[in-house]
């Protein structure tokens, strides 16, 4: 009715190899610790049946294959339908967002556009009340790079420009945006 939520119990996990999505996971824990009881915690130490003890999760995982990575997958089947908890995903992803272009939108469409798309089937297959969804790029491993050097950006000019932009990811305005993300969640809760 417009006015001030009572505190929640949140829960801000992250699946990160490389530490890209937890620099997220922390934007968006400073934001909500500010007035509820929320924790940040790494993906590896959390379980499915503990997820109903939150009134909010924030679920984040590195986008892998094209989709989340293969764990966030396996664990998200087990989550029970009709839960308690309201849920919102953030993912960060290796390939251009599809904003900038038609190339940068299908490559998007074709290495990151399942992320969303997974949680967001959570509202119908599992009744989950899904709060909405952020992303932003992520510098990727070596073996990562130069695999998209090989079989995705093999052109020499434009293997130069992606670098130069992905390097720098995540960046202090995808932050700002990760915790834009997190308190327009918080308003929606
Ligand atoms: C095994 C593996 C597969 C990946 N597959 C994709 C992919 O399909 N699409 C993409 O955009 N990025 C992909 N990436 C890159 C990561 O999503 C990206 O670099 C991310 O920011 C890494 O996050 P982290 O530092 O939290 O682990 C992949 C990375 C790994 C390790």
């Amino acid at each position: 009715m417009g006015g001030k939520e009572e505190d929640m119990k949140i829960l801000v996990t992250y699946f990160s190899q490389t530490g890209n999505t937890k620099q997220i996971a922390e934007a968006i824990h400073e934001v909500t610790s500010q007035s509820n009881d929320s924790f940040l915690r790494d993906f590896n130490e959390i379980t499915v049946s503990e997820l109903d003890d939150y009134d909010l999760v924030f679920l984040g995982s590195a986008c892998h294959h094209a989709n989340l990575a293969p764990p966030v997958l396996k664990f998200i089947e087990t989550m029970p339908s009709s839960p308690n908890f309201k849920l919102a995903g953030f993912v960060t992803h290796a390939t251009y967002p599809p904003e900038g272009s038609e190339y940068h939108a299908e490559m998007f469409e074709k290495w990151g556009s399942l992320c969303a798309k997974t949680y967001e089937k959570l509202q119908n297959e599992k009744n989950i009340d899904y709060k909405g969804y952020f992303r932003c790029m992520g510098i990727p491993s070596k073996p990562i790079e130069q695999f998209i050097n090989q079989q995705i950006i093999p052109d020499e000019e434009e293997w130069a420009e992606y670098i130069a932009v992905i390097v720098k990811h995540p960046d202090v305005s995808d932050i700002e945006n990760a915790k834009k993300f997190a308190k327009e969640i918080l308003d929606k809760c």
